[in-house]
């Protein structure tokens, strides 16, 4: 049976890729010790997503509450699968930009230390498998900021005349800019990942995350931005829009869309580092405001907002994914969701639970 490491596996993206593997009856070994909770509190938790996959797929899904921290633990799961691993997802994370600065030694062991663990562990004991990183475009620091931006009603926009109409491509300087403690702990793990690509010839890749969206995501006021602002317009929760007068804007990508681009890579796979933007590009951008109008219009409430002018330092004014390097290299991949859809998916899922305000237990 080939199987298919998943780390993060109760959170947005990882309990995605456990779905989609297990459907396809691959043996899905799920890495996840619920750190979100200790990060986020209650809120946060992934327990209940855990304990959904484990119930749902009892053949195909065997879960495993280690902490990527601990190499020990990490290479003993490695050495008892060995050559039988043909797939690493690593989601896993301290994902919180402002989160990080709170604690930087802890963010910096699991993001940094955390992935060269499983990197070394995939070298020594499964060196065909592919390797996946759930990186992000925090990499990049603020220099998207530098760019030269117009303001509109309700966002920001690039200059008509620039090159990055299309979006933000790999190539922008990662260096000598604020990447905040999050992107400089994710940067140096997509910097791993390259370098067991390129100097040990490995199948490894850096996805680039712009923001990954879901129904099933714990959303919380600091990680999952579209989760968290469809729950608070759903349960009357008020809701502060920090910096750039709201016109802020995002690329949103769902949770699916995310795993078939990782489905095309695992089928194609190709060695030497390969790094990719992945986030809702030019077919799903939203500004924060734009965002409000559209979660008021979605949910039938108004959202109480409060605003707070002082940016978090580092933020980005204005980021899309540049798609076009993972489209030419996969032209079969598409995108199902754009950010409306995403959002209405967040509201039928959720409406029971959150309308009634049931959200704290899942
Ligand atoms: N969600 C986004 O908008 C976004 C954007 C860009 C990049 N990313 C990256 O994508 C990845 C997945 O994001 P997500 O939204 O699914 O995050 P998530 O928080 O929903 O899932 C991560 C899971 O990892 C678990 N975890 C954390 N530390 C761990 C540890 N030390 N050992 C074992 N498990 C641990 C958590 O409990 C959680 O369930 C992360 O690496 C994140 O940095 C996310």
């Amino acid at each position: 049976m080939s199987i298919v490491i998943i780390t993060g596996a109760a959170g947005l993206i990882g309990s995605e890729a456990v779905e989609y593997y297990a459907e396809k009856n691959y043996k899905v070994i799920g890495i996840d010790n619920n750190m979100r909770e200790l990060f986020f509190g209650e809120e946060g938790s992934t327990i209940w997503n855990r304990d959904r996959l484990s119930k749902k797929f009892k053949r195909y899904y065997e879960h495993h509450d280690i902490d990527i921290r601990n190499n020990e633990a990490v290479n003993k799961l490695f050495e008892k699968y060995k050559s039988d691993i043909s797939l690493i997802i690593h989601t896993a994370a301290q994902p919180s930009h402002d989160w990080a600065a709170k604690d930087p030694i802890m963010d910096f062991t699991v993001n940094a230390n955390g992935t060269l663990h499983l990197l070394e562990a995939m070298r020594k004991y499964s060196p065909e498998a592919v390797f996946l990183f759930t990186s992000t475009n925090k990499v990049y620091g603020d220099t998207p900021n530098q760019l030269p931006l117009v303001e509109r009603e309700t966002r920001w926009e690039i200059d008509p005349e620039h090159d990055y109409q299309n979006g933000i491509p790999e190539s922008l300087s990662v260096d000598q800019n604020m990447h905040s403690l999050f992107g400089a702990s994710k940067l140096s793990a997509d910097i791993l990942v390259q370098e067991y690509g390129r100097y040990f010839n490995l199948k490894t890749a850096c996805f680039r995350g712009g923001v990954l969206s879901g129904a099933r995501q714990s959303g919380v006021k600091l990680h999952g931005f579209i989760n968290y602002l469809m729950r608070c317009v759903m349960t009357n929760t008020p809701y502060t829009i920090i910096g750039y007068k709201g016109k802020q804007v995002r690329d949103v990508i769902h949770s699916t869309d995310v795993i078939s681009a990782f489905d095309a890579f695992f089928e194609k796979p190709r060695t030497g580092g390969e790094v990719y933007n992945l986030g809702g590009g030019r077919e799903s951008n939203i500004s924060m405001v734009e965002a409000i109008n559209a979660s008021q219009e979605i949910s039938g409430n108004k959202l109480s907002t409060s605003y707070d002018e002082n940016a978090r330092a580092g933020d980005h004014i204005w980021y899309i994914s540049d798609l076009d390097k993972f489209k030419n290299h996969f032209p079969d991949w598409k995108q199902k969701y754009n950010v409306r859809k995403i959002m209405e998916e967040i509201y039928e899922t959720n409406k029971n639970r959150w309308i009634n305000k049931e959200i704290v237990k899942r």
